[in-house]
């Protein structure tokens, strides 16, 4: 068994796309420049966030973080956005979610200019991704994706489950699982709250990428000897231990599934610092112009 460091690989991306940026600059160019949007003080946006501009000043990126408290209007959200579509300056901007329930987050999203949508959630970036175009791919998506390259995990048609159909991470992971690319041409199946046999899926799958959000969902008698299982969850529980007072939870029994397995991520430390680096990694090709 074989653990996947997403941890390690993520460091050595951004001292990768550090050294663009110093290239870039020699070469006369301008500094790469994400921004980010954050509303309210849900403790979890707050640390995404705060991670994000750390690992802008990691990869040598200009960031601006702009925040606003939970009652922003949507009008006042919309007419940031406008500005940011319009500043020749920022490359790249997200608008952290969830957003407060009087704010229409498909409606904040749209309105992001599709070509400096480096969190791919605009419509335009979510549909060239599925007829395989080039674009701007979600975060968690792409971050696997990349596990997958460089640990030379071989999907070629392997049967792949995915658990759960998010727009943000199961409907993206599928896609990108299923094209006609290396890593891809899988065998996709997948499963949501109305599945009928989600244990039997797993059992048959080569590959679990499990992105439900429910703590330890996939257990040992759930997969398959030799399985390869991606983590998506990161569920906040409890835990008096810690100064947090909180502790990051998978989708995975990881103790009694990683003895099962050829290769598993982690959590933290599998996937999560992809996701980052994935941002950082699209708001290059969106200062570069390479995919608009
Ligand atoms: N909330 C949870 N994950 C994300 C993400 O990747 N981007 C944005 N904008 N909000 C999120």
């Amino acid at each position: 068994m074989q653990i996947i460091d997403g941890k390690a690989i993520a460091a050595t991306i951004k001292k990768e796309i550090a050294q663009q940026v110093e290239q870039i600059l020699a070469a006369g160019g301008k500094r790469p420049h994400l921004a980010a949007i954050l509303v309210g003080h849900d403790g979890g946006s707050e640390t995404y966030v705060a991670n994000k501009v750390r690992a802008c000043e990691e990869c040598g990126f200009t960031s601006t973080l702009i925040r606003y408290e939970e009652d922003v209007t949507e009008a006042e959200l919309l007419a940031k956005v406008e500005e940011l579509n319009n500043d020749a300056d920022v490359d790249g901007f997200i608008v952290q979610l969830p957003l407060p329930r009087h704010i229409d987050e498909q409606k904040v999203t749209e309105a992001i200019d599709y070509r400096k949508d480096v969190d791919g959630f605009h419509p335009v970036n979510a549909g060239r991704l599925s007829i395989g175009l080039p674009c701007f791919l979600s975060a968690t998506p792409n971050g696997i994706m990349e596990l997958l390259r460089r640990y030379n995990i071989d999907t070629k048609g392997k049967k792949c489950v995915v658990l759960g159909r998010s727009n943000i991470v199961g409907k993206p992971v599928a896609s990108l699982m299923m094209q006609k690319q290396i890593p891809g041409d899988a065998t996709v199946t997948v499963c949501h709250s109305h599945t009928a046999n989600i244990a039997e899926e797993c059992r048959n799958a080569d590959i679990i990428i499990a992105a439900l959000g429910q703590p330890h969902f996939v257990k040992e008698d759930m997969v398959k000897e030799g399985a390869v299982i991606i983590d998506v969850g990161t569920t906040r529980v409890p835990d008096a231990t810690r100064k947090s007072g909180f502790r990051l939870c998978g989708d995975v029994d990881y103790d009694n599934v990683a003895p099962k397995c050829s290769f598993i991520t982690p959590v933290p430390g599998g996937v999560g610092p992809m996701t980052i680096v994935s941002l950082m990694k699209n708001t290059l090709l969106a200062a570069t112009h390479q995919i608009y």
